[in-house]
């Protein structure tokens, strides 16, 4: 029986053109000039207000009137979403920074926020009636599109490069999905995965290549604000690839600002990517609005290992209207980063995460960053997944060791 979730989705509307399109059939990027479609709402129709989340469930479904599903039936769900905001003493001291923050999304379901967009996505295709999904992924993303495909009943195909972390294969193969390592990076499993999307019935859930991946990733921006007591930060640090958990934040936060549960102020959004791959850095310091490809892309941080953006002056957009910047670290940095955050905090970020942390610190350094502010760090992973980026050259005790009688 259907039972509606209230959901005030109306339409969809091209990020650059403006066009619009019917919400209740598939639509993939705009047909007019190829960019990226947003769900909109009515939200003069919501009849939510923030004093009615506190009963509601702890996953990101608890703002179900502002996201696209339309049926309860529908919605595919693992528990992701409301992960802590765990405040960071120890690393705010060290910095001389007021008030650190750390959104832990390494604490999703597959271990990555990834499960936000591809909760959302699954259950819009499922409600759409797709059979099967698909698409390319740097790792993260393709773990967590097999495990919702699984719990939706869909068929999932998933094409990834072949040095994408080992734990991402096995977590696509061991949910079922049809899995495939290519020679190159995450473009060029895109290629193939439009490319055989007809052949094999696929709906291609490319992030921001179809509508509500960012609707799921958006809602990292109501918990922040709701976990804040509706003030936003001063300051966001966001591992950026494909950009989609920062524009949708920004894209949170106008709707917040429309239903007049927050004010005009944003955070400064901050982009960080690695040294090695930073095609968003390099154009916000040229100053250009697309970000051309970014040739011989290479770090250990896989999901950072996105040479070319669809989103890219979503992202370039964000970042200079909220006065924020684009920094890149290294893997040094990152590495050193992940050990301090584990260290100082308890929370073992993947490579990502460590970067935010990287990223401070220079911000830090230059001036960016002031003393009163408050900033949220985004660990958009479980370090967990990545058990060789910090090695652990542990000391071996032999059998016939003289310590087993002396003591270490
Ligand atoms: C752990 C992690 N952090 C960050 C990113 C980049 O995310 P986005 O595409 O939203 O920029 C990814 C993407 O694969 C990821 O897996």
């Amino acid at each position: 029986m259907a039972t509606s979730t209230g959901s005030t989705l109306t339409h969809l509307e091209c990020t650059y053109c403006g066009q619009t399109y019917d919400a209740d059939v598939p639509h993939r990027l705009c047909t007019e000039c190829e960019k990226v479609l947003y769900p909109r709402y009515d939200l003069t129709k919501v009849t939510l207000g923030p004093d009615d989340l506190a009963s509601r469930e702890s996953t990101m479904w608890r703002y179900r009137e502002l996201l696209p599903i339309r049926d309860h039936e529908n919605i595919v769900s693992l528990g992701e979403g409301f992960t802590p905001l765990l405040t960071a003493p120890k690393l705010a001291a060290s910095l001389g920074i007021a008030d650190v923050r750390i959104k832990d999304e390494g604490q999703n379901p597959t271990g990555s926020f990834k499960a936000r967009g591809m909760s959302a996505a699954v259950s819009r295709a499922r409600e759409l009636g797709a059979a099967a999904v698909a698409a390319p992924s740097a790792g993260n993303a393709g773990g967590a599109l097999a495990a919702y495909a699984a719990r939706a009943g869909l068929a999932a195909g998933v094409v990834m490069p072949v040095d994408c972390p080992r734990i991402n294969q096995v977590e696509a193969v061991v949910s079922g999905a049809d899995t495939w390592l290519v020679e190159g990076l995450i473009d060029d499993a895109g290629k193939l995965v439009k490319t055989s999307s007809a052949a094999r019935g696929w709906f291609d859930v490319s992030t921001l290549k179809e509508p509500y991946r960012v609707e799921g990733k958006k809602t990292l921006g109501y918990e922040l604000a709701e976990q804040l007591g509706w003030e936003l930060p001063d300051v966001v640090i966001y591992p950026t690839g494909g950009g989609t958990g920062l524009v949708g934040m920004w894209k949170a936060f106008a709707e917040l600002e429309a239903l007049g549960w927050i004010g005009a102020k944003r955070p400064r959004m901050v982009v960080v990517q690695a040294e090695g791959c930073a095609p968003i850095v390099r154009a916000h310091d040229t100053g250009e609005r697309h970000a051309p490809r970014w040739e011989d892309a290479t770090t250990d941080a896989s999901g950072l290992r996105v040479p070319v953006a669809v989103g890219d002056y979503l992202i370039l957009d964000a970042v200079r209207a909220s006065g924020g910047t684009a920094v890149s670290v290294s893997e040094e940095e990152m590495r050193a980063a992940t050990r301090e955050m584990a260290t100082a905090e308890g929370v073992y970020p993947a490579p990502e995460g460590a970067a935010t942390l990287a990223a401070l610190r220079r911000l830090r350094s230059s001036g960016a960053v002031h003393d009163a502010d408050r900033v949220v760090l985004f660990n958009t992973g479980a370090g967990q997944k990545y058990p060789d980026f910090v090695p652990a050259d542990l000391p071996l005790i032999p059998a016939d060791s003289p310590l087993w009688d002396t003591g270490l």
